[in-house]
């Protein structure tokens, strides 16, 4: 009996400095079509079970202004945060891999075209930790800031992203949202050491679980925000708080 293979097409492939990324479409046996990034060796993602990065879109509910959304990957986060209603003004995409950008605008899967294409979008090519400390490419303030680059502080898709998780980055990513602005980071499992940090700077950062069932297994993908505090009202006589 001769098995069924998947059939692999190659959307995007490309070599750089920070190493490949693979951009290709699976068509299953029983006709799904999945598509697949890897990127610098990782996997990074595919389109099978997207809830938690549509989810973390879903922290960008009150962002009526700017959106900050670091990287663009398949463009699910950036999607739902364009799908939105009432949405944002402008959405940022920053995006360390030149070429995954310019296959969004080829519009090689359906979804990065649709992102790509809209006109609040501003896709970005450079590394959303200079964006979040002032060195561009994108600037602030955000509404909300939104990141999943890696699959979690300790599955970093690229060492360089080690420093984006540090104290400094954190506040400056919390320093370039408006106020009531939120930043919330996407993990592949709890990242305690990820959630002090932010507790130090925000005593009601905290993890939200994403429940997902993938190839028959369920688990939870976790997602950590902290927000800026919103500005006190002027006391009375206009000036500073009243006593
Ligand atoms: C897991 S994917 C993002 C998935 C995305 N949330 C989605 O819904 O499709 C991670 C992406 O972050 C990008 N990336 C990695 N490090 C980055 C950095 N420092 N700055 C910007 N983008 C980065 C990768 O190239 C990749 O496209």
């Amino acid at each position: 009996m001769m098995a069924v293979v998947d059939e692999l097409r190659t959307l995007g492939r490309a070599s750089g400095g920070r190493g490949e990324t693979l951009l290709r479409e699976r068509r299953r046996a029983d006709g799904t079509v999945v598509h697949e990034l890897v990127v610098n060796g990782v996997f990074a993602m595919d389109s099978t079970e997207t809830t938690s990065e549509r989810e973390l879109a879903g922290f960008a509910r009150a962002a009526r202004g700017a959106v900050l959304v670091g990287g663009l990957g398949l463009g699910y986060t950036a999607a739902a945060v364009l799908d939105r209603q009432p949405g944002p003004e402008r959405v940022d995409v920053v995006e360390l891999d030149p070429h995954l950008v310019g296959w969004a605008r080829q519009e090689v899967t359906p979804l990065l075209g649709r992102v790509a294409r809209d006109p609040r979008t501003r896709l970005h090519v450079g590394d959303v930790a200079a964006a979040l400390t002032g060195h561009g490419p994108a600037a602030g303030p955000w509404d909300a800031v939104l990141l999943d680059v890696d699959n979690g502080p300790d599955f970093l898709i690229h060492s360089g992203n080690a420093g984006l998780y540090e104290d400094a980055t954190l506040a400056a990513a919390q320093a370039a949202l408006t106020p009531g602005g939120v930043l919330a980071l996407w993990c592949q499992g709890p990242a305690p050491e990820l959630l002090a940090r932010l507790h130090r700077l925000d005593g009601t950062a905290r993890e939200h679980r994403c429940a997902v069932e993938r190839e028959g297994r369920r688990f939870s993908y976790v997602v950590l925000t902290l927000t800026r505090p919103p500005v006190a009202a002027p006391g009375p006589g206009g000036g500073g708080a009243a006593r």
